[in-house]
């Protein structure tokens, strides 16, 4: 599928629960506290044939987010229908890690096992601190121990690739910039940063919180010595990777949804929120109603997939973060 801009849609990110176990201030913030109804929630059933129409459309690859995606219920047995759809040729989960040392069906085995197992390639897994108090703080939960064994529990499991996700700001990651990156380079792991976006509530840009990419690149470069750019490194994602010569040429990448004016020209992805909004943009207000579609009676795979060019061809050339855009969902309810 080509949006009208040539933007080639290959990947679909889909989240399966609003719900999380933690409460990261800039996502799920208490004024923003309200779970939705069960029966407005896409069954699994619901959201597999969803991906079976869009791998028929071309979507060869498909993440599955939430909230905290692994809290939903009997998600291993989704992951392992999800991976005998022909056409998708790689599934990601980006989860906080705080489940994936967790031993769900018990025998020693863990969840990060599983989802390996099924047939999951890349595991993205949220840190945003080293230090237990921050990590406390920012996301409401005490949890940095058992996100650290989740860590172990992933790289035991042999995913094919484990990213980092931390998501920058002022005075709690300032000085965790470098220690992140010597922690990712210990345990292989690809470390993104991320500029804080309007996802759930404006306050999230105000001065005293947000730290640009390109300052905390500095910030690095000043410990670091200078980082080279890799155009030429490229996942899936936007974030655009840099270099340090000094540590043997560990890459970190930079995803800088605000300030990086060429964020959004390999855009690939569509988004399907838990509750049934097929999504062209997660910074922009267009969302389309794809719940309602599917539970007309007899509604065929035809018209599913018809719905999903019509979502295409209103993809927007770019988002809206930067004209003032007041968040009208909380981020949870996307899909980061
Ligand atoms: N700004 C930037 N990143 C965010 N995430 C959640 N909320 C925001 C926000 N407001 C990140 C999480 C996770 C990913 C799914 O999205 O930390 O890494
Ligand atoms: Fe949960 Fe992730 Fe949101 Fe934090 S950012 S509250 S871990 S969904």
């Amino acid at each position: 599928m080509e949006d009208a801009y040539g933007h080639q849609i290959a990947y679909l990110r889909v989240s399966i629960t609003d719900r999380c176990n933690e409460r990261c201030h800039y996502c799920m913030p208490d004024e923003v506290q309200e779970w939705l109804p069960r029966e407005g929630i896409l069954s699994y059933e619901e959201i597999l044939r969803v991906i079976r129409v869009g791998a028929g459309l071309g979507i060869r690859k498909v993440r599955i987010t939430g909230g905290e995606p692994l809290t939903r219920r009997d998600v291993l047995t989704f992951f392992r229908e999800l991976q005998s759809i022909e056409g998708i040729e790689d599934i990601g989960v980006s989860t906080n890690g705080t489940l994936l040392a967790s031993e769900p069906e018990g025998e020693g085995i863990s969840m990060a096992q599983h989802l390996v197992d099924a047939g999951v390639r890349t595991a993205n897994i949220s840190l945003d601190t080293l230090d237990r108090e921050i990590y406390h703080r920012t996301t409401g939960r005490d949890y940095f121990d058992r996100v650290l064994r989740g860590i172990e529990a992933s790289r035991a499991a042999g995913f094919e690739k484990i990213k980092l996700n931390t998501v920058l700001m002022k005075e709690s990651s300032e000085d965790q910039l470098v220690p992140m990156v010597r922690f990712a380079k210990e345990r292989d792991l690809l470390l993104r940063f991320i500029e804080l976006m309007p996802v759930s509530t404006q306050d999230v840009l105000h001065e005293d919180r947000f730290l640009a990419a390109n300052t905390a690149r500095r910030i690095l470069e000043e410990s670091l010595g200078p980082a080279k750019p890799r155009p030429d490194f490229k996942t899936n994602g936007p974030a655009s990777y840099y270099e340090f010569p000094s540590m043997d040429g560990q890459l970190v990448g930079f995803i800088g949804a605000m300030t990086n004016l060429h964020f959004c020209e390999t855009c690939n992805k569509l988004r399907l929120t838990c509750d049934g909004k097929l999504r062209p943009c997660l910074g922009s207000y267009l969302e389309f109603d794809l719940k309602e579609v599917l539970r007309r009676p007899g509604v065929s795979d035809a018209e599913i997939a018809h719905f999903f060019k019509h979502v295409v061809d209103r993809k927007p050339k770019e988002h809206d973060f930067r004209n003032d855009y007041a968040p009208n969902r909380k981020m949870i309810a996307i899909g980061g």
